[in-house]
């Protein structure tokens, strides 16, 4: 036996995760393009990248942060460039921009597109793309690397959960009558005025970004340097598999192809013990409990604003409970019931039993662990999807939704009181929480079985829905219509003359009458 192979197997055998699959035939070549990315993303593709390189599979990811696994089966290469770097951004200015921060992707992207593939790192790994088994790219924002798919098997990790433009691409195009389009959650069921809305954004989010403000700008970069290249759009129509970072229970229960897999919550895993520090101060807190508090990885606890950051200290003096604060940076008149740190390990902290609330951004993954976890929330929604998932955590049950720009001091007290000493929320989320966990295979499990699946197919061709071939006339059936609509003119005016020359039978020569005179 080869020792490449051994080597698989052994790996195979020693890691109890991934028991319920059988060994894989052999050790496959991954390529994981998420160029552009935010951690969050990064998150989510390093549960998939991790349980592949623990069955023996060569990992290779490009990527826009530092390296950072220690795993000997991930390679990870940094492109470096500085265009899109989320802590350059403040994300409480973007509430200000009417277009909710889009615009610096208008520079951004173009930017990557013209600068990534001469980066000599990046440019040997384009040059050397064919001999990867399959690759997986980071659907959201990472038009700038499908040259590297073009005659490559490929697919996807929406790592922001269903986005219907994707969806549509693949050849389920969801209806607007009752899925919400990416970024904004209508009630449902929708009114005439929101299904209106629902449509017209659907319809302006895609066109926006695919056909006029983003992607032609990155398509004119990427032409002038691969000019004989397919459509950047074309390419991306040949995905074989789109893994979604969502799941019914935590959404919405729409129809989906063979092809989309809901991996959601996949980065969620049973708690670690805590650092001794933590725990002590955790249990320490006593029956009132320990209220957690964290914005996500992307804005940064200096970048709040001086105002919102004295009301919840404020509040937080007011509170018997201790509190656990995330934030980078120096704080003063920290009152001795809470706790600053930059660093913590969130998931082991949501799962200890003494915390009893969760004050977050309403990040997709912070939603996905809290309620992994069971802990209720209170959701300061900033930018992005967020506003859609605070919407989420209150139309669930889940806990309260708070506007930034209307917080005062009493209504963080009062939302955070009620949530602790209502048990109603609790209980909420633990009903959710148990049918998330309520799974066949785990969604890691899952999302290796099929990124084989398509290797071992051979780009899986039979995954492919009819629909994607088709034109939006043909699809709507537009033509369809027409012909149909043809045929009712010529019945009704074929009607229209018999009726006419029978009339004319009847009641004598009247019409020829008139016409000589
Ligand atoms: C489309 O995908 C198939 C299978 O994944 C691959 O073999 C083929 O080369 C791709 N075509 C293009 C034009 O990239």
């Amino acid at each position: 036996m080869k020792v490449a192979t051994l080597c698989v197997l052994v790996a195979a055998l020693t890691q109890g995760a991934l028991g319920v699959l059988s060994p894989p035939e052999r050790s496959y070549k991954i390529l994981m393009l998420l160029p552009v990315s935010s951690k969050s993303h990064r998150n989510v593709f390093m549960p998939i990248a991790e349980a592949l390189a623990d069955r023996g599979h060569k990992v290779v990811m490009l990527t826009n942060h530092p390296k950072s696994s220690k795993h000997p089966n991930i390679f990870e290469v940094t492109h470096g460039l500085p265009h899109f770097r989320e802590d350059n951004v403040n994300m409480f200015d973007s509430r200000k921009d009417p277009t909710g921060g889009l615009n610096i992707f208008v520079t951004a992207l173009p930017a990557i597109a013209r600068d990534m593939y001469k980066v000599k790192a990046v440019k040997d790994l384009y040059d050397k793309r064919k001999d990867f088994d399959l690759i997986v790219v980071n659907h959201m924002f990472n038009e700038v690397a499908y040259p590297f798919v073009h005659e490559v098997p490929f697919i996807t990790v929406a790592t922001s959960g269903m986005d219907p433009r994707q969806s549509a691409v693949l050849g389920n195009v969801l209806n607007p009558a009752y899925v919400s389009n990416l970024l904004t959650e209508l009630p449902s069921p929708m009114s005439v005025w929101h299904r209106l809305q629902n449509l017209l954004m659907h319809v302006s989010f895609s066109v926006y970004w695919r056909n006029w403000a983003i992607v032609p700008l990155i398509q004119k970069e990427i032409s002038a340097q691969f000019p004989e290249l397919p459509p950047l759009l074309d390419l991306e129509r040949n995905m074989s598999l789109a893994l979604l970072n969502s799941h019914f229970t935590i959404s919405k229960s729409v129809p989906l192809l063979p092809s989309q897999v809901e991996v959601g919550a996949m980065h969620c895993r049973p708690a670690n013990p805590l650092p001794q520090e933590l725990e002590s101060w955790i249990t320490g807190a006593g029956a009132e409990g320990v209220i957690y508090f964290s914005l996500g990885s992307v804005a940064r606890g200096n970048s709040m604003p001086v105002q919102y950051r004295n009301l919840f200290l404020q509040a937080f003096r007011r509170l018997p409970q201790r509190v656990i604060w995330k934030y980078e940076g120096e704080l003063e008149d920290v009152p001795d019931n809470v706790m600053i740190n930059k660093w913590l390990p969130q998931q082991d902290i949501l799962a200890h039993d003494n915390v009893k609330v969760f004050i977050t951004h309403g990040g997709l993954l912070s939603l996905q662990e809290s309620i992994y976890h069971v802990t209720p929330l209170l959701a300061l929604p900033i930018f992005g999807d967020q506003p859609k998932n605070g919407r989420f955590v209150r139309d669930s049950g889940l806990g309260h939704f708070l506007v930034w720009e209307e917080l005062t001091e009493d209504l963080i007290v009062n939302a955070l009181t009620d949530i602790i000493s209502d048990p109603k929320y609790k209980e909420n989320v633990m009903k959710m929480s148990a049918g998330l966990r309520d799974q066949l295979i785990s969604p890691k499990e899952l999302a290796v079985f099929w990124t084989e699946y398509v290797i071992r197919q051979r780009g899986a061709p039979q995954l492919r829905s009819p629909a994607a071939q088709l034109s939006w006339v043909e699809f709507l059936m537009l033509d369809v219509l027409l012909l149909l609509h043809l045929a009712l003119l010529v019945l009704y005016f074929t009607l229209r003359r018999v009726l006419r020359a029978i009339s004319a039978k009847i009641f004598g020569s009247e019409g020829s009458k008139q016409k000589k005179e």
